[in-house]
């Protein structure tokens, strides 16, 4: 049986899942901050805008008007889309009063009933939803991960969605941060970023994506001004990325075997 699938607006990506997210799916979007969980985002709602779908962008960390500035850095025009009436931003974070489109508080029960509002004034037909992040839905009570994530998967799944919820974790408080999204999601997007020979690099791997073949390997990816996200090549760990150089490697292990010699005594041999 063939799945409907949809352009994550990353060509390469699309690549990996074998032709992009299956419709209807909920996916998961995760990492650290400011591996390209955003970008990653918008590039999925301007792919379907483009292709005259609907959308609704839940925003917690960043502004509408920050959105918006966002994206047209990487060549996607949202404020026409939300003029158009095809694009609803729901503002987590300003609690604008008189704005039908601000959630007045990080509540779950108000999220939901927002987006559906959205959904009922954007009419009939498929919408893509982003939800960025979930995981400000839970910072003050990690336990509740799970127990939300699923309530926004069931409440939704009533309604014509293909969701990406990102959620986000710090490199050393990641169990604080909960695992909610990634145990009730069809499939799981991680980023990753790292230093590697004195230059940041990012990388994607797609962990799970339920019916369907999707390649096991990490791509490097790069995020670049006007384009957008771009997938680099599948990426291979070369020793010299976690290993010193030997000769450093060396000198460490002679003096400590000199400390010791010097606390236990015996002699050094020289070559
Ligand atoms: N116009 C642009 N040109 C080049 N690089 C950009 C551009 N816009 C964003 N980036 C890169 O993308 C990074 C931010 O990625 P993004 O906002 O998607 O991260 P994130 O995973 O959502 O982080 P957080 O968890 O903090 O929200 C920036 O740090 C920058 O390196
Ligand atoms: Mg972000």
């Amino acid at each position: 049986m063939s799945v409907e699938r949809l352009s994550t607006g990353v060509s390469g990506i699309d690549s990996i899942l074998r032709g992009g997210i299956p419709k209807g799916f909920t996916v998961a979007v995760v990492g650290e901050p400011g591996t390209g969980k955003t970008v990653f985002s918008l590039h999925f709602m301007n792919a379907g805008l483009v292709n005259g779908e609907k959308g609704i962008y839940v925003t917690t960390e960043e502004s509408r008007a920050s959105i918006i500035r966002q994206a047209s850095t990487l060549g996607m025009d949202f404020l026409q889309a939300v003029n158009r009436g095809d694009l609803v931003i729901i503002d987590a974070l300003m609690g604008e009063k008189g704005d039908a489109w601000s959630l007045r508080e990080l509540d779950v029960d108000e999220l939901v009933n927002t987006v559906i509002e959205a959904k009922k004034y954007l009419g009939h037909g498929h919408t893509r939803l982003v939800i960025d992040s979930m995981s400000a839905f839970w910072l003050d009570k990690p336990a509740m991960a799970r127990k939300y994530s699923y309530q926004v998967k069931r409440v939704l799944s009533k309604w014509d969605f293909t969701t990406v919820l990102t959620s986000q974790y710090a490199v050393t408080t990641s169990l604080g941060f909960g695992f909610g999204v990634e145990h009730v999601a069809d499939g799981i997007i991680r980023f990753r970023k790292r230093i590697i020979g004195g230059y940041l690099k990012r990388f994607v791997v797609v962990e799970k994506m339920r019916q369907t073949d999707h390649d096991k390997r990490v791509f490097e990816i790069d995020i670049v001004d006007g384009k957008g996200m771009v997938v680099v090549g599948p990426y291979t760990l070369a020793r010299e990325d976690f290993a010193l150089p030997l000769s450093v490697l060396r000198k460490m292990v002679e003096a400590e075997v000199r400390k010791n010699l010097e606390l236990y005594g015996g002699e050094l041999e020289e070559e």
